[in-house]
């Protein structure tokens, strides 16, 4: 690690997995440490930021890159990044780490299972890909991609979100 700079913590996986939810925690648990926290989430970036992109694999790349290079001066700025986004190609994730530094760039796949992530069905998003309603969907009509290589692979069905949170933290606590 580069003395000095932050790192960003990359949650991938599917809609529904629990993604946002980690994020949330973790920011809480690493305030409350006294670090400087941001977390940027794809739901959120896509309201603002990224409201022009939409979900072909071209718009992705796109939604991952722009996220990457925020991430990035948010690094380099002090703070360190939790970041919240399906990312579901193995390239864009490597392009992003690129962009970030590898040595900053800690992937976490939250693995909850599809059958599992579409029971839960938060936003009806599954529902309304299965009827057909909703093209490009990760997990039914788009493909994704696990990582190969993740730092760490959090199952949100059968982990507590406080085991999630403290695996989180005490992953960060070594790499310090
Ligand atoms: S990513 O694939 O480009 O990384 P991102 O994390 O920003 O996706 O946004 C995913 C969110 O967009 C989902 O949680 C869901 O609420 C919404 N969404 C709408 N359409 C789709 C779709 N076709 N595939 C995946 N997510 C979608």
């Amino acid at each position: 690690m580069t003395a000095g700079q932050h790192n960003t913590v990359w949650l991938t996986g599917l809609s529904g997995a629990g993604k946002t939810t980690v994020a949330l925690a973790l920011m809480q648990a690493l305030k409350a440490q006294g670090r400087a926290v941001a977390v940027l989430d794809g739901d959120q970036l896509r309201h603002g930021l990224n409201r022009d992109l939409g979900f072909t694999p071209e718009d992705r790349h796109e939604n991952i890159r722009r996220t990457a290079e925020v991430a990035r001066l948010m690094n380099v700025a002090g703070l360190t990044v939790i970041a919240a986004f399906i990312s579901p190609y193995r390239a864009d994730r490597a392009t992003a780490a690129a962009i970030i530094g590898a040595d900053h760039f800690i992937e976490v796949h939250v693995s909850t299972p599809l059958a599992v992530c579409e029971a839960r069905d938060p936003k009806g998003l599954y529902g309304k890909a299965r009827a057909g309603h909703l093209a490009q969907f990760t997990g039914i009509s788009a493909p994704y991609e696990a990582p190969l290589a993740a730092a760490l692979t959090l199952d949100t069905a059968t982990l507590a979100l406080e085991e999630s949170v403290e695996r989180l933290c005490r992953y960060l606590q070594q790499r310090l």
